[in-house]
């Protein structure tokens, strides 16, 4: 019997995927400068299956061109790059892969919250340029993290799980805000769930975790900037648009909070102007979920979501519409 076609548009690390590869006729797009959407049209126009990322736009125009298509499998736990009514009216299912991958996130929200705390980078950079000649008991100081304020805006699975390391790694007090109460946190770390305005008034670190709604799109601009603690720091691992990235720049620049650690930005890959000069910011290339472990997680959620729908003809496991 012919296997059925799964297109994943990047090279995607093999591990996780072993069963995909059994029972299905998987090609990669290797992503790189030369990809083009034009590229992804061609290459998946005989596709049951695609596997996405969140760059990858999936509309109603996408749904046409590949008229074999029956599951989108994004290879993300956010999905606002998926139009998900067209999708549903294209007859698709399209999917995430939620699990550890909070656990990879969670612990990347960390390390911004500790080296923007610890000053850790400019201490790299000041050591990398051969400066260092002599101690200085004034020199970089920074804050501990224990005992402070840890805020957490969007407690959902990966919220959560920063919160667990927060609390007992670091004894931090945790206040968070959301729409929906989280008795868990409430429960087993003292959480307390408050306002917006609270969370950003309490918080000696804040770490945002809500998916890319119209709701969420600039949640934090400068109104909310301004309400930050001076010796606050901001940490955003979830999506680039739920900050107003200009406005995060005037206020790094003003010193209205002491550090931002993003590893999202509002327009992907790109940076907003002036952000890369500042000294009190740590960037990285969206790599938040890039341990070893995530990814083959990521890959056995995915292949089982194809799987279910390709191979076992039900419903799929993570189903979003
Ligand atoms: C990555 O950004 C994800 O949503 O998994």
């Amino acid at each position: 019997m012919k296997k059925s076609l799964v297109v994943a548009a990047h090279n995607l690390p093999k591990e996780g995927l072993e069963e995909l590869y059994k029972h299905c006729q998987v090609v990669m797009l290797a992503k790189n400068a030369s990809f083009s959407r034009s590229a992804l049209l061609q290459k998946a126009k005989h596709a049951d299956a695609i596997i996405t990322h969140v760059e990858d736009r999936v509309n109603a125009a996408l749904l046409r061109a590949l008229p074999n298509l029956k599951i989108v499998a994004n290879y993300a736990v956010g999905y606002d790059n998926i139009d998900l009514k067209a999708v549903q009216k294209a007859g698709v299912y399209a999917t995430n892969t939620p699990g550890d991958l909070g656990i990879s996130v969670s612990e990347h929200a960390m390390a911004l919250i500790l080296m923007l705390s610890k000053k850790i980078l400019e201490g790299d950079r000041f050591m990398r340029s051969g400066k260092y000649k002599a101690w200085d008991p004034n020199f970089l100081l920074g804050n501990n993290v224990s005992g402070k304020t840890l805020g957490i805006v969007g407690a959902g699975r990966i919220g959560s799980i920063l919160v667990k390391i927060a609390k007992a790694g670091f004894g931090m007090d945790i206040v968070y805000h959301d729409v929906v109460p989280n008795r868990q946190i409430e429960k087993e770390y003292g959480a307390k769930r408050v306002s917006l305005s609270d969370v950003l008034k309490k918080s000696d670190a804040l770490s945002i975790h809500v998916p890319l709604l119209s709701s969420t799109r600039h949640l934090i601009g400068a109104k909310e900037l301004n309400q930050m603690k001076p010796t606050a720091v901001l940490v955003n691992t979830s999506r680039g648009p739920v900050i107003d990235e200009k406005a995060l720049v005037t206020a790094l620049k003003a010193k209205k909070i002491a550090g931002a650690g993003l590893d999202v930005f509002e327009f992907e890959p790109k940076m907003a102007p002036g952000l890369a000069k500042l000294t009190n910011v740590v960037v990285t290339p969206h790599t938040a979920s890039a341990t070893i472990e995530a990814r083959k997680q990521m890959g056995e959620i995915a292949t089982q979501n194809i799987l279910d729908v390709l191979v076992r003809g039900v419903k799929p496991r993570n189903s979003l519409a």
